[in-house]
């Protein structure tokens, strides 16, 4: 899978390239690039972003700005890009992120992130530039750079050689193998703690007895709402 992030703060992500799980899923060749927004801006002095038509606080990124940087980094017009791969834009009012979004753009071979700041993105690059329109959850960050790690993350960890052990990725939180519901609670040593037991059918050694006892712990959170 080929991942671009655009935004104005690429070296946040040799941080995030050198984390385990991700370092992982690039050996095993995938890809993650990001894309400097203020390398090709059109206008003076690197800006990028400009005053609300209509007033108001904050600045805005230019729609002329995200045209000349999509066109040079992919070589075609971006409203045609998006027919060819997922540009999404990241946003507070998006689509939730959730799993079964996850593991749609892990089918996806080439996904396009794009990371606002500021007050966020002229309302056309979003309308003319992209085919998605996500969010990570109901609350505002100062920009996208955090939450398309966010995105990359959950994404890079369903895909085959980013996780030490195969089956990680298959039977967790909000996953079809549990029927979208949270995961079971675990346990591990000491098996007694200031007089705190583990569960114990997770000592039994009996694997279908615990196979139930967890698929029940799974469906009591999902429908408590807690985890
Ligand atoms: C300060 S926010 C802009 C918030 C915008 N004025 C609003 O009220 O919706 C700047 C950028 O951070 C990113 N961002 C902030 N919160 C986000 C969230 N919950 N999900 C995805 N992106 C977010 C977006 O890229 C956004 O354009």
């Amino acid at each position: 899978m080929q991942i671009d992030v655009v935004t104005l703060f690429p070296q946040w992500f040799d941080w995030f390239r050198g984390q385990r799980h991700v370092a992982n899923a690039l050996e095993a060749g995938h890809d993650l690039r990001a894309l400097d927004l203020r390398e090709h801006t059109p206008l003076t002095g690197g800006q990028v972003d400009d005053t609300p038509f209509g007033g108001g606080a904050g600045m805005v990124l230019r729609v002329d700005v995200m045209d000349h940087a999509l066109r040079a980094f992919y070589d075609t017009d971006p409203v045609e890009l998006r027919k060819e791969r997922r540009v999404i834009a990241l946003t507070p009012g998006g689509r939730m992120l959730d799993d079964g979004l996850v593991d749609e753009l892990a089918a996806e071979p080439a996904v396009t992130l794009l990371c606002g700041r500021y007050e966020g993105f002229d309302e056309r690059i979003v309308q003319h530039f992209c085919s998605d329109a996500v969010s990570i959850g109901r609350y505002v960050i100062a920009g996208g750079e955090l939450a398309a790690m966010v995105v990359c993350d959950a994404v890079l960890r369903k895909l085959p050689g980013a996780l030490g052990h195969v089956d990680s990725a298959a039977e967790e939180s909000f996953s079809v193998a549990l029927g979208g519901d949270p995961e079971y609670p675990h346990y591990t040593r000491p098996a007694e703690y200031r007089g705190w037991s583990v569960p114990e059918v997770l000592l039994s050694g009996h694997h279908e007895e615990i196979r139930r006892w967890r698929r029940a712990r799974s469906r009591e959170r999902g429908a408590s709402g807690t985890a």
